[in-house]
């Protein structure tokens, strides 16, 4: 069992005390303190077991050997930045670009999701010369003041909306405006964004960047409708704007049949920038920005220095590296398509004894079950999923978590070597906890919580 410094009680009220209040813990009611870790588990102070269906961040598996020790490897060896030339920085740029589209060749490296995305933006107002964004509703895109500017979930509940920010429908085929008996969702939710192209310009203003996760997740687990993100790009470049997929939950295999989310919307798109975190390191800071020749000149024409202290070291390199051959080596994108495909199977089946159970969806390990009170309305329950959740933590040592703009998907992104076994035992934990509240005639949404 790993040493623990202070008791559990001790922790908690330096916490209280120490550590910003905003900076939210799970289970806040009754927090659970987690002291080693390995693959899929989670061992709190006590050794007891918890299964992590969250941390698509420790996406080969928590403290993976393989990891560690290139970590430990190269940090025994030499940690500079990326003013000297290494041999690491450029190996790993060129594993990279191997997973990409060849127009995808120019690489920086930085060290959050979020400084991913505030270079690309600085990368696409710099090329085309404008200003504004267009984002999906619901998108969250990271904490800096500018990525909240352009992540709705965020600014609703700030300042607002700013005027060079325009904000398109969710393409949600379960709940958003054109839905699973439409045609064709993926043109028609592309339209909106050529709607609001319209509009832009009508306010004699310009559109720098179109931002989209490949498949949005704070949105509520979402898969894009077929052809929506080619019409999408297609509109934005004749509005001389940049297409830039966030693939910083997405990336790295998590949907198993392609190495990035954006893939999914066939071999005929290729956006102009990507973004990348999260998985990447497997916990180690490390995250990336991904363009073209023409937009990377553009930004080198303007004279200034880019530099980051961290981005693109040596160690964050190796381990990096590490997570690649991991990936490979232990088939873990084909790992993620069969015990995906195995974990929707049974949620499915679980939505055919459920009412509760409004929608399954999801790809790999990217899966989410959307709660509902009512089928026909299909409206959110999401006093049943945070119950579902605290059910799970507290009877089963399960740790889920809640999504989309009604906090009523449980959703699955654990690391990527969960076993079938897991997801059995995870749907069988859900049977149980659904079929008591249907028995017991509990009436959740109800309830004060
Ligand atoms: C889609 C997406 N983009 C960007 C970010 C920001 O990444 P980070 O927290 O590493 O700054 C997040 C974080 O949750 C995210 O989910």
């Amino acid at each position: 069992m790993a040493e623990e410094k202070l008791k559990k009680e001790e922790t908690l009220v330096m916490r209280l005390k120490l550590i910003g209040q905003s900076c939210k813990l799970f289970y806040s009611e009754d927090p659970v303190k987690i002291t080693r870790a390995r693959g899929q588990y989670l061992f709190d102070e006590n050794g007891k077991r918890y299964l992590d269906c969250i941390s698509n961040v420790h996406h080969v598996g928590h403290c993976h050997p393989a990891i560690t020790k290139a970590a430990s490897a190269q940090m025994d060896l030499l940690n500079t930045n990326t003013r000297f030339l290494h041999d690491n920085i450029v190996l790993y740029a060129n594993r990279l670009a191997a997973t990409l589209p060849e127009k995808l060749g120019v690489f920086y490296f930085v060290n959050s999701g979020s400084e991913a995305n505030d270079l690309a933006l600085r990368l696409a107002q710099q090329y085309t010369q404008h200003e504004d964004v267009i984002v999906l509703d619901h998108a969250y895109h990271g904490h800096l003041k500018s990525l909240i500017d352009i992540s709705p979930y965020k600014f609703r509940k700030l300042a607002g909306q700013k005027e060079w920010v325009h904000v398109a429908p969710l393409p949600d085929t379960y709940r958003g405006m054109y839905r699973e008996d439409h045609p064709a969702p993926g043109k028609a939710y592309a339209d909106t964004v050529k709607d609001l192209i319209e509009e832009v310009h009508k306010k004699d203003r310009k559109i720098s960047a179109f931002f989209a996760e490949s498949l949005p997740s704070v949105g509520g687990q979402i898969v894009l409708p077929e052809g929506y993100f080619s019409k999408v790009a297609e509109y934005v470049h004749s509005a001389g704007g940049v297409f830039v997929a966030d693939e910083v939950q997405t990336g790295f295999g998590r949907t198993g049949s392609c190495f990035w989310g954006f893939q999914l919307q066939g071999e005929g798109f290729c956006p102009d920038i990507v973004t990348m975190g999260k998985p990447m390191g497997n916990g180690h800071p490390l995250a990336c920005v991904a363009t073209t020749v023409g937009i990377a000149e553009a930004f080198t024409a303007n004279q200034v220095e880019y530099f980051n202290t961290f981005g693109g070291n040596p160690v964050s390199c190796a381990v990096g590296l590490a997570v690649l051959d991991v990936i490979e080596e232990e088939d873990l994108r084909g790992n993620a398509t069969r015990v995906g495909t195995r974990l929707m199977d049974l949620l499915r089946k679980l939505q055919a004894k459920h009412e509760i159970i409004g929608d399954v969806r999801g790809i790999g390990l990217f899966v989410g079950l959307e709660l509902v009170t009512d089928r026909e309305e299909r409206t959110p329950a999401p006093k049943t999923a945070a119950w579902v959740v605290k059910r799970l933590k507290e009877d089963d040592r399960i740790c889920v978590s809640t999504d989309g703009p009604w906090e009523n998907v449980l959703k699955f992104k654990p690391p990527m070597c969960f076993s079938v076994e897991n997801a059995e035992l995870v749907v069988r934990c859900i049977d149980c906890i659904l079929t008591e509240i249907k028995t017991s005639g509990l009436k959740l949404e109800n309830e004060d919580m």
